[in-house]
């Protein structure tokens, strides 16, 4: 009797560690489980749409913000800039944006909402690198016909102020253009379009 009384309270004592241990094994699975499928606030924050705004950019220039962890440029391109873009047709890639680099509201021959703004991610398609904005026309370093663009110091890859890339270089696409939308004449929200695209 007394063996059975030893054994009992053995086995109560072992069945109280096993649900313990349950207990605390559910816990630690259910931690990560929830973790996971919880984005953080942080991840929240950095692909929350972004609002710009382009009020005081003055012809030429370029401001830029960043979204989702990615730098996203704002040009203010010249009536200059503009004229000279169809002329560059036959030196690219893809001219005419078949790629699917652009959401269709900016699948035109400016890449864009409004002509004068052009809306890019700034991250070179050939390897990542973030590539210079270089707005001077006929510069130096980038040869007479140069008309503005974007050069890529890591491999020299070139691409004109709509994005498009010029043949002969390592980039194989366009630059994207992320999506956006005005929210007025001088606001625009990047990461977000309300479905246009
Ligand atoms: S990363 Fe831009 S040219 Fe290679």
């Amino acid at each position: 009797m007394a063996t059975e009384g030893v054994d009992l309270k053995k086995r109560r004592m072992l069945t109280n560690a096993v649900t313990v241990a349950g207990a605390v094994g559910a816990g630690f699975v259910a931690v990560p489980f929830l973790a996971s499928w919880a984005p953080s606030e942080r991840a929240k924050t950095a692909g929350a749409p972004v609002e710009v705004d382009i009020s005081k950019m003055q012809d030429g220039a370029m401001m830029t913000v960043e979204w989702q962890g990615k730098p996203v440029w704002i040009v203010k391109r010249t009536a200059r800039n503009l004229e000279d873009l169809p002329t560059l047709n036959e030196q690219l890639r893809d001219p005419a944006s078949e790629n699917e680099q652009q959401p269709d509201y900016a699948r035109n021959g400016d890449r864009s909402i409004k002509p004068q703004i052009l809306v890019l991610v700034g991250i070179c398609t050939h390897l990542g690198c973030s590539p210079s904005y270089r707005p001077d026309l006929a510069a130096a370093d980038l040869g007479a016909d140069w008309k503005g663009g974007f050069f890529c110091p890591c491999h020299g890859s070139r691409f004109d102020l709509a994005g498009r890339v010029y043949q002969g270089v390592p980039a194989p696409l366009n630059l994207e253009v992320p999506p956006h939308r005005y929210l007025s004449d001088t606001t625009i929200i990047i990461g977000e379009d309300g479905g246009a695209a």
